[in-house]
């Protein structure tokens, strides 16, 4: 898929050829899950898998959608004078809401486009792919309309399609990825000052192998709300003995001492993953600085355990792709990445062991769940942009 295969599928589609092109990526994260709205650090990287669009303006006020990806739904059309959510419009929504929360911020549509989607994310495979829709549109948006906004407008406009519009409440980390992505570099982010440090990606002789269990997952419909409002009542309840903001604000050892203030079994295991695994992804930076990649293989895993246990957030599917990978040779490290409950895990795995990897844990999950699972070695890409005049 690239630049000029969608120019031609858009004419297909439309009849005449798209004014401009563009890409979006998907993301993966080395390690910092659920912190980012717990006030915590992440470390994402954009990916070269993405979401490419090709889009023209017209002179009416319609907009009309079609996706490659999912053309059973046909030629989605609307006005772009009407931008309510309506949920039967299905995927619709995310270029929609994006418009919607564009418009909030004082941006005029004072005509429509034509727009062609065509992505080669797996759909609900926790890679971002709404995400990644909703800085595509972003992007276009900006250059149809001549935009006087920001990339970091835009990603925070993503987020709010999120929690506003669709009504999941997400973190800033996805939109945050994408929308600012580079090439080869990882992003070291605090959520709390939004200070972040482009990071090369340098993992010696290893690679980061992407494991996606294809089970699809939905986090609008999953209990990612539920673990929010359960970080934000035991934040609430420390916050009666102790003076801070956000679980990111407290070292492993302030929260121990805090714990009789939760005296809830299942609030204080949410709590300890978000304090202890924001402590986590400050010290993988740290052991990648000092080029110390089994201590940084650890810190993966061991995310991975405290979101399978503490934060109950993985699947048996998960769980075998990220048990097999740790026994095999050359692996560092293994988890999860995204919101959870399906979709993909990461191993840091020795290049000359990629094949062999592959195979095994591919084979394995075969026997156990009856259908494959697909693996692709991640490339670090920049972010949301046009790729033709
Ligand atoms: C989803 C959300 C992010 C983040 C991750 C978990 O991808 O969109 O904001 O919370 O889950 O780290």
């Amino acid at each position: 898929m690239d630049a000029a295969s969608i120019k031609q599928e858009y004419q297909k589609v439309f009849d005449v050829a798209p004014q401009s092109v563009f890409f979006s990526p998907g993301r993966i994260n080395l390690i910092g899950e659920h912190t980012d709205y717990n006030g915590g650090h992440v470390f994402p990287c954009a990916i070269t898998l993405g979401t490419f669009g090709a889009a023209s303006p017209r002179t009416d006020s319609t907009v009309r959608l079609y996706s490659a990806n999912l053309p059973k739904d046909g030629m989605l059309t609307f006005d772009v004078n009407d931008l309510d959510f309506h949920k039967d419009f299905g995927w619709g929504n995310y270029p929609k809401g994006m418009l919607y929360e564009l418009a909030k911020k004082g941006a005029k549509f004072d005509h429509g486009f034509d727009l062609y989607v065509h992505g080669n994310l797996p759909d609900g495979s926790g890679l971002s792919s709404s995400a990644s829709l909703e800085l595509l549109v972003g992007v276009i948006a900006k250059k149809l309309y001549n935009l006087d906004v920001e990339q970091m407008d835009l990603v925070y406009a993503g987020q709010q399609v999120e929690n506003d519009y669709i009504g999941l409440n997400s973190g800033i980390m996805d939109q945050f990825a994408i929308g600012m992505g580079k090439k080869d570099q990882a992003m070291f982010l605090d959520v709390n000052t939004m200070k972040y440090e482009y990071y090369p990606v340098d993992l010696g002789d290893n690679v980061v192998l992407i494991m996606n269990s294809n089970k699809s997952h939905d986090l609008a419909s999953s209990k990612y709300n539920e673990r929010r409002s359960q970080c934000e009542e035991a934040l609430r309840r420390i916050q009666k003995g102790v003076d801070v903001k956000t679980l990111g604000d407290l070292s492993k050892e302030q929260f121990d001492q805090a714990t009789y203030l939760i005296n809830d079994d299942t609030l204080i295991r949410r709590a300890r993953h978000a304090v202890f695994e924001n402590q986590r992804t400050i010290d993988a930076k740290q052991a990648l600085d000092d080029h110390d990649l089994k201590t940084f293989g650890h810190l993966v895993s061991a995310s991975h355990i405290s979101l399978q246990y503490d934060y109950e957030v993985s699947v048996p599917e998960l769980d075998t792709l990220v048990d097999t990978a740790w026994d095999q040779k050359g692996v560092l490290g293994a988890r999860i990445i995204g919101g959870g409950f399906g979709g993909c895990a990461i191993a840091i795995v020795s290049r000359d062991q990629v094949d062999h990897v592959q195979q095994v844990v591919g084979d394995t999950y075969l026997k156990r769940f009856g259908y494959a699972a697909d693996f692709y070695v991640a490339e670090i890409a920049d972010g949301t942009h046009e790729v033709t005049a």
